[in-house]
């Protein structure tokens, strides 16, 4: 394999760089050429690439975003896009491609993979965590923390004014970011998408805190829980609860930037080198994660979706900590 191209494609995460870096040195230590597709699927419709060297990745280790830019791609999920991509990795001379990206990127990966003979290896990576085939995907781990560390700081100034706040993350129909962030920020609820909110346990659960005189109050949401979010549950709680200042925050994209953490880093290099190891092992259109510490490769038309299992020591986990 001579020359392949990178690419990142859907919502940024922090470790985008820190992987683009790790594919990027990898392939060169290797002796392949490298070019960076600018703007994810868009940018490989387009025809917008830049060759990369070892300086081209120096010093981003560190840096959220991604500096080959991203992108939502509608005209890529189309058989006229697709063919606009293969031409142009064809004129590139590009014998392959990695995408790092989330659950509809790779799921746009498997579907080229089906029509052309260029081989795609997926690297995962969402703040949302809900992608089969891996334990953890790039950029959760720092949202995570992201979200741990607003809690943290809504809860000084609830405890100051004995104030109700409720804090919205995001994940979209995924509950790891609130279940994660609500666990380590010691929420007193936490509301996710892949259970019914119990509303009435839920109201019993802040009366009784009230009543042992807590001074203050947090519950978690996840943006798509079935309650509608922070405030549509704020409504709900200020019924049962007149009189009492109940405050929203909804964290937002905040949770998509920054730094990415140590596990981000460690995770996108591991995981950049393994895409690597993966084409020179003649590997086609597979995926790359980590389970269980370990490098696992899975067919890309084997990704899913999965979601948060909330198991019985989860629940019981819930129950105990807010009482
Ligand atoms: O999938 C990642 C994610 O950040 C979700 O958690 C969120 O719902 C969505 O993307 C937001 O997308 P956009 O940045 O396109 O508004």
């Amino acid at each position: 394999m001579k020359k392949i191209a990178v690419l990142t494609s859907g919502g940024d995460v922090p470790g985008l760089n820190a992987c683009i870096r790790a594919v990027v040195r990898s392939a060169l230590y290797h002796g392949m050429e490298v070019c960076g597709v600018q703007h994810g699927f868009e940018g490989l419709i387009h025809g917008e690439f830049v060759q990369m060297n070892g300086s081209s990745v120096s010093n981003i280790i560190h840096l959220g975003g991604t500096i080959l830019k991203s992108s939502r791609s509608e005209q890529f999920k189309t058989k006229e896009g697709r063919k606009k991509a293969y031409k142009n990795l064809k004129r590139e001379k590009i014998e392959a491609a990695i995408v790092i990206g989330g659950d509809g990127s790779l799921q746009g990966a498997r579907k080229f993979a089906e029509e052309y003979d260029i081989p795609f290896i997926g690297i995962p990576k969402t703040i949302d965590n809900d992608i089969s085939g891996t334990d953890v995907a790039i950029g959760f781990d720092t949202a995570l923390n992201t979200a741990m560390q607003a809690i943290d700081k809504i809860r000084d100034t609830a405890e100051s004014h004995n104030r109700v706040f409720v804090v919205e993350v995001m994940g979209r129909d995924s509950g790891y970011i609130a279940y994660g962030a609500g666990l380590a920020g010691g929420a007193e609820a936490i509301l996710v998408p892949e259970s019914n909110a119990d509303l009435s346990h839920l109201e019993n659960t802040l009366q009784q805190g009230w009543g042992r005189e807590k001074s203050s109050l947090i519950i978690v949401v996840a943006e798509g829980d079935q309650t509608g979010g922070a405030q549509e549950v704020s409504e709900l709680i200020k019924k049962h609860m007149p009189g009492r200042y109940i405050g929203i925050c909804i964290l937002g994209h905040t949770q998509r930037g920054g730094s990415p953490t140590s596990a981000d880093r460690i995770l996108a290099a591991r995981l950049g080198v393994a895409a690597i190891r993966a084409l020179r092992d003649g590997k086609k259109n597979v995926m790359v994660g980590m389970v269980k510490g370990e490098i696992a490769i899975t067919p890309l038309k084997k990704i899913k979706r999965h979601h948060l299992k909330l198991n019985k020591e989860v629940l019981g986990l819930l129950e105990e900590l807010s009482s």
